[in-house]
């Protein structure tokens, strides 16, 4: 007893989940528990990963019976009636039908949803997880013990006291963690190119900006696996610095309230384009915007052909500099010819040089993914999983309240706008949301929120549809005069050509805000954000914005997001907090500042 109580000195027991990690003071390895609704989130997709995976092979299994069948038969029959008839009618019926087969079989071999480890003969192998920067393998160690059906965890990081944290950690688990969790000192990148196609999952949680990671992670997802990927700099995705994002990602962000979700479509071009590369392609599961980061969930897949689409999956965003309104150009377009179809470089400009509603210029960003983030489907099972296991998720009310809203988004619509900037730029008090909500549904559009941002609002109806309804809006809630230059006066000085009906209807609240379900919690303690990277100097910079208990047991820390500049942790921590609409406006006030031009 008095041996462990002297090997634990020094040490403080972290439970998450049912993982127990011992961290030390010295805070050598990085541990952040605000990173609890990232675990969480993750142990959902895996559990429905495993669930999917179970129904997409049964579903290949006997797809590949009938057709067996389906030769065996056709065999059959051509022995019987070749002896019987000779008819080479039958002959010629039958060999068309030993070809579909043939194609079928072939076909079901290159199924994209197979994995590689659905490659045995009929059975299907536990998912093999590579945690690629695993740190002190708290992650490896919860999907290990937690997630029923899982395979091997590979927790790799090239760090060599947080390889040794993580085998002690291991250790400290017991057998299940042992049988199941391998520590590897390297680096992840020379790890993922060396063994390709290899993990089921590969999950990349990387300090900051996971964009060196991508190319080599996606050649080690097998087909049909999942690549989860979070990114922390949101400062550089938000268009905080433009260049550096284009020179990380390969897209140019564009400031506007939606610049969350365009971060996370921003990421999920980029995974597709080192995809592409290697004749792979993603389809995403689940995109979230969640305390000071982003993470996509992305299943990728092996098709030359599949790839020709992904101009159709791409878009630039035009976004006026003076009103904000926004305009997609997609960078392909399907062009059909004598029953073939092919894709195309899109028309364009979709926009003229002068906005049509305020007479200023456009700012282009992207490309961005402008196809869906997420899988309907795939949310309402986890989502359904989540609810069954309450008790198994530290983080349920988090993540079950995201769920939710994503739940209820427009997956078809990239991007939103937001009632409070519609009315900063006309100057106008704002109607209700439920109002506003009313009149796009009577207009005879779509509408929904947006997870991303509490006062986002997801709308199929274009911009013309949107100022005519805040044009009737003003008309009968009157403003001051303003200079005859500015976005709002123009905008104005037009007549609405649709009559704005504001008549509530039902539908203009979501299920989840008509049965008052949480759509969005707040912070559960102060400084609940980025945490700081092993092995730097603490500044008072970083404990006036991180917390005061920052000082205390670590004396050598770094940000956690990559760029770790001021803007980056005022940006993250403003990102998603709350919960009334008071609390709402402030803070969307404070998010302009920390987002504005210096
Ligand atoms: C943010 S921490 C990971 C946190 C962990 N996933 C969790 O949930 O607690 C990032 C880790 O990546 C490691 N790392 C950074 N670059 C790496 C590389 N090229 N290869 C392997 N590990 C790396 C760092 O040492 C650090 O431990
Ligand atoms: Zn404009």
């Amino acid at each position: 007893m008095g041996d462990v109580g002297e090997k634990l000195k020094g040490y403080t027991i972290i439970k998450e989940g049912e993982a127990e990690i011992l961290m030390h003071s010295s805070n050598s390895v990085f541990f952040n528990k605000a990173q609890v609704n990232n675990r969480d989130m993750s142990i959902a997709v895996l559990r429905t990963f495993i669930d999917k995976r179970k129904e997409e092979h049964a579903a290949m299994l006997n797809k590949k019976g009938k057709s067996e069948q389906k030769v065996l038969e056709c065999t059959l029959g051509t022995e019987a009636e070749a002896t019987t008839f000779q008819s080479q009618k039958t002959n010629g019926d039958c060999e068309m039908h030993l070809n579909q087969s043939i194609d079928e079989a072939d076909e079901t071999v290159k199924e994209p949803t197979m994995a590689s480890s659905w490659k045995g003969p009929r059975e299907l192998k536990a998912p093999k997880v590579l945690e690629a920067l695993a740190a002190s393998g708290l992650r490896a160690l919860r999907y290990a013990r937690e997630v029923d059906g899982i395979g091997h965890v590979i927790a790799v990081d090239n760090d060599k006291a947080s390889v040794e944290a993580c085998r002690r950690n291991i250790q400290f688990n017991g057998s299940v963690a042992c049988s199941k969790v391998e520590a590897h000192l390297a680096d992840a990148r020379v790890h993922m190119l060396t063994h390709p196609k290899e993990f089921d999952v590969v999950d990349l949680d990387p300090y900051g900006s996971p964009s060196v990671f991508l190319d080599s992670a996606v050649q080690s997802v097998a087909d049909g696996g999942i690549l989860m990927c979070t990114a922390t700099d949101m400062a550089v995705l938000c268009g905080g610095n433009g260049e550096v994002c284009y020179s990380k990602y390969g897209s140019y962000p564009v400031k506007g309230k939606y610049c969350h979700e365009m971060a996370l479509r921003i990421l999920l071009a980029s995974i597709e384009s080192h995809a592409n590369r290697y004749k792979r392609y993603i389809v995403p599961i689940l995109s979230v915007h969640m305390d000071f980061y982003i993470r996509v969930f992305v299943r990728i897949y092996t098709s030359a052909s599949e790839i020709k689409n992904t101009p159709l999956k791409l878009s630039y965003v035009y976004q006026c500099v003076g009103c904000d309104s926004f305009h997609l150009q997609s960078l392909g377009r399907i062009v059909s010819k004598n029953n073939s179809v092919k894709s195309a470089p899109g028309f364009g400009p979709v926009v003229p040089q002068e906005c049509t509603h305020c007479g200023k210029k456009f700012n282009m960003g992207g490309p961005i993914w402008s196809a869906p983030i997420h899988d309907q489907e795939w949310v309402l099972s986890m989502l359904a999983n989540v609810k069954a296991m309450k008790e198994k998720y530290p983080a349920y009310d988090k993540i079950t309240s995201v769920l939710t809203t994503i739940s209820e988004e427009l997956h078809d619509v990239p991007l939103f706008v937001s009632l409070h900037n519609l009315c900063a730029t006309l100057k106008c008090t704002s109607p209700s949301a439920v109002m506003f909500r009313s009149a796009v549904i009577n207009a005879g559009y779509r509408i929904s929120g947006s997870h991303v941002n509490p006062l986002g609002l997801k709308s199929d109806a274009p911009m013309d549809v949107i100022w005519d309804i805040m044009r009737c809006w003003v008309k009968s809630h009157p403003i001051r005069a303003q200079p005859p230059d500015h976005s709002g006066t123009v905008i104005l000085s037009k007549e609405p050509k649709l009559q704005a009906n504001f008549a509530r209807v039902v539908a203009s609240l979501s299920k989840a805000q008509a049965k008052k379900v949480k759509r969005f919690l707040p912070n559960p303690e102060r400084h609940w954000g980025p945490k700081v990277r092993a092995g730097r100097q603490i500044t008072s910079k970083h404990s006036s914005l991180l917390g005061p208990q920052i000082l205390t047991g670590s004396s050598n820390n770094e940000v956690e997001n990559g760029a770790a500049s001021e803007q980056d942790v005022n940006d993250e921590h403003i990102a998603e907090q709350d919960v009334n609409d008071e609390h709402i406006a402030k803070r969307q006030k404070t998010h302009d500042l920390s987002t504005s031009d210096p």
